[in-house]
């Protein structure tokens, strides 16, 4: 296992839609790992390829708040789709390529997901709350899109100033 580097935007990978899995191997099974040992690094509850460095539709999550439960049972997603949304919920949201920033965000409350495991195999999952929540926002950086899109003009243009300054700030 690994900790692999955290691409931070500007980075044009963040932007980009990220290319289907068609052969989940060994090494796209690696990859995943080291991105569960990153995420868990950071802290994080969710991971995408793209946010380190890697053009595949591949993201991690572990979304449980129980630190016993921690690690016990992380989701691999390779290719994942967003079948079904339902309802609204805001809720506080940040983002490892993003860091030291949150801000509100609106998502549907409840998704259904179909996805590959890491064996290859068809997967649905149906989640609420918080797993919910993760999902929509990997899924987003897989098709390149950040959670500060979700906001307003105004607020994502003040949240970039703020990440700029923060960011002179640490050198
Ligand atoms: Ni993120």
């Amino acid at each position: 296992m690994a900790i692999l580097k955290i691409v931070t935007i500007p980075d044009p990978i963040l932007r980009k839609k990220l290319a289907s899995v068609k052969n989940i191997n060994k090494k796209m099974v690696q990859l995943a790992h080291d991105m569960l040992e990153t995420m868990y690094n950071a802290p994080g509850i969710g991971l995408a390829a793209n946010q380190v460095g890697f053009d595949y539709q591949l993201a991690v999550i572990d979304a449980t708040r129980s630190p016993e439960e921690k690690g016990k049972n992380p989701i691999i997603l390779f290719n994942p789709k967003l079948l079904e949304k339902k309802g609204k919920i805001i809720n506080d949201e940040g983002c490892l390529s993003i860091p030291r920033i949150y801000d509100r965000v609106m998502r549907a409350q409840k998704v259904k997901v179909s996805y590959q495991n890491e064996h290859g195999k068809e997967k649905i999952i149906e989640a609420d709350g918080l797993l919910a929540q993760a999902l929509q926002h990997e899924i987003d950086h897989l098709n390149g899109n950040l959670y500060i899109d979700l906001l307003s003009s105004l607020k994502r243009n003040l949240i970039l100033k703020k990440y700029k300054k923060l960011k002179n700030e640490k050198k």
